[in-house]
């Protein structure tokens, strides 16, 4: 709050459990009488659980259905009255590449950000007809410092595996920097974007779009055996 303020930005805070639908409604109300009706939503909330799915509790899932999804879900619905009335508003959902794609150990995350995207979609064409917009940012693979002991180097001087993974993954062979979230952000928030409505933008580098490259890191010994290729591929790309 001091950094906004510092910046002469009017900002106010509060710790609001987005699962608790009477603290959020109260939060939504107290913004509401400190600078009139909310324009934008920005559903940022989310918790990652990295559990196998058959050793993973109901209460372990329900937590990640309930922040991650069911979040969205009461934030929306305690500002959705207000963008209504004045017939104007911009709400984005925080999704993220597992809303397209599933991957070991996050099957609850996956199934809230897969639910998510269908969120935006509906809230999209349930409240379009008052000029409302619901959209949402995917990010991929963020250079935080909460990533960052992924990029390291080995103690033999070689590269992180998953950090090889990664740029294998990538076109532009990097990971992506918070700046790089920061326009699309803007833009949804922006009447730029007035007659973009339901879409999931993501923030990948490219990862959705491509294949991938260098299968070296690969198992080879657990697929099934095709024969042998008359042809040497140098290069399949
Ligand atoms: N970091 C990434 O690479 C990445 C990639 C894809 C999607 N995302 C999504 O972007 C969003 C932000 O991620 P981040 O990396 O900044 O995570 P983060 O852990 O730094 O921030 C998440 C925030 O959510 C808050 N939160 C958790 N449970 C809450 C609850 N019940 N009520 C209110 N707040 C709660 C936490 O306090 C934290 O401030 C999340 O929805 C995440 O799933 C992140």
């Amino acid at each position: 709050m001091e950094e906004y303020k510092a910046a002469g930005v009017e900002a106010y805070g509060a710790i609001v459990d987005v699962t608790k639908e009477e603290e959020v409604k109260k939060f939504v109300a107290d913004v509401k009488e400190k600078f009139g009706p909310i324009t934008i939503l920005f559903n940022n909330a989310g918790i990652i659980k990295r559990i196998p799915m058959i050793e993973m509790t109901k209460a372990q899932w329900d937590q990640v259905i309930s922040v991650d999804l069911t979040g969205p879900f009461l934030c929306s619905k305690a500002v959705l009255p207000q963008m209504i009335e004045r017939k104007a508003g911009k709400i984005i959902n925080a999704c993220s590449m597992m809303s397209e794609l599933g991957r070991e150990t996050v099957s609850a995350y996956a199934a809230a950000k897969g639910g998510l995207k269908m969120l935006t979609k509906n809230i999209c064409s349930e409240y379009g007809q008052y000029n409302i917009q619901c959209n949402a940012i995917g990010p991929g693979y963020i250079a935080t410092p909460q990533t960052a002991p992924l990029r390291k180097k080995q103690p033999d001087g070689s590269m992180h595996p998953f950090d090889r993974f990664i740029r294998s993954k990538t076109p532009a062979q990097r990971w992506g920097e918070t700046d790089d979230l920061k326009g699309l952000a803007v833009f949804l928030a922006s009447p730029a974007s007035d007659f973009i409505n339901g879409q999931v933008v993501y923030i990948d580098g490219g990862i959705l779009a491509y294949i991938g490259q260098d299968p070296s890191q690969l198992d080879e010994s657990k697929f099934r055996d095709e024969g042998t290729s008359e042809d040497v591929v140098v290069n399949d790309k």
